[in-house]
């Protein structure tokens, strides 16, 4: 084949593979109207897609894009002293199809949001009161770590494991953001331990390296999720 007809051949076959790509990197879908407020009531039919149905629009109300979810601290009186509450498209129906949603986390002293993933969200984070010690694992398995203090924020990208703490004596609230209407949480230790149907132990002994009593003793504390 001719050069001038290699290149040719080259540069439409890379043009291909980025437009073929570009879904691939994308959060969730683009939307196709102006807004699609998720009708929860269609749920119990037989229809299913990916998100939710939209709601008539004349049935729509400014009620459907309003939520005061997020104006309460969340009960830190648990055992990692930390309490996410979601302001995703199950609490507020006019995120449907619109690739974004919130969280407030409210921290108690010392208080800890232990590691989990979003599959489907990156997350940015930022500080209202106090001061968090935060870090994301990559693929790779390196530790990107960050002291975050009040009006600052940091980010979570997509799908790695990470966890934040709160390193003072007082209360702390963050405000995290996600490009996904429900990112998805699992949480690293609730999936290890507190699956249901549980684990194998002998496979979390083999895959921790730990005596099969210790892998018990963990799962004990997981039947409660949190
Ligand atoms: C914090 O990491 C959150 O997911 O809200
Ligand atoms: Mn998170």
């Amino acid at each position: 084949m001719a050069p001038k007809h290699l290149s040719a051949v080259l540069l439409a076959a890379g043009a291909i593979i980025l437009a073929l790509a570009v879904p691939l990197l994308a959060g969730d879908p683009d939307m196709l109207q102006d807004f699609c407020v998720a009708d929860y009531g269609s749920l119990k039919g037989p229809l299913r897609v990916n998100g939710f149905p939209c709601k008539r629009p004349e049935n729509v109300t400014a009620d459907d894009f309003f939520s005061n979810v997020l104006s309460l601290p969340g009960n830190t009186g648990n055992p990692v002293g930390s309490a996410v509450t979601a302001a995703n498209v199950e609490k507020v129906p006019g995120l449907n199809t619109l690739g974004m949603s919130m969280s407030r986390v409210d921290y108690a002293p010392w208080g800890v949001n232990p590691p989990h993933t979003h599959p489907r969200a990156t997350e940015i984070i930022f500080v209202l009161e106090g001061s968090l010690d935060v870090a994301f694992v990559t693929t790779g398995g390196n530790l990107y770590a960050h002291t975050v203090c009040k009006g600052e924020l940091f980010v979570f990208p997509r799908g790695l494991v990470h966890f934040q703490r709160n390193n003072g004596g007082a209360p702390a609230v963050a405000i995290s953001a996600f490009n996904s209407q429900l990112p998805g949480t699992q949480s690293l230790a609730v999936a290890m331990f507190g699956s249901s149907p549980p684990m194998p132990t002998d496979v979390l002994a083999r895959a921790l390296q730990i005596d099969g009593g210790v892998v018990e003793t963990i799962k004990s504390k997981f039947t409660l999720k949190y």
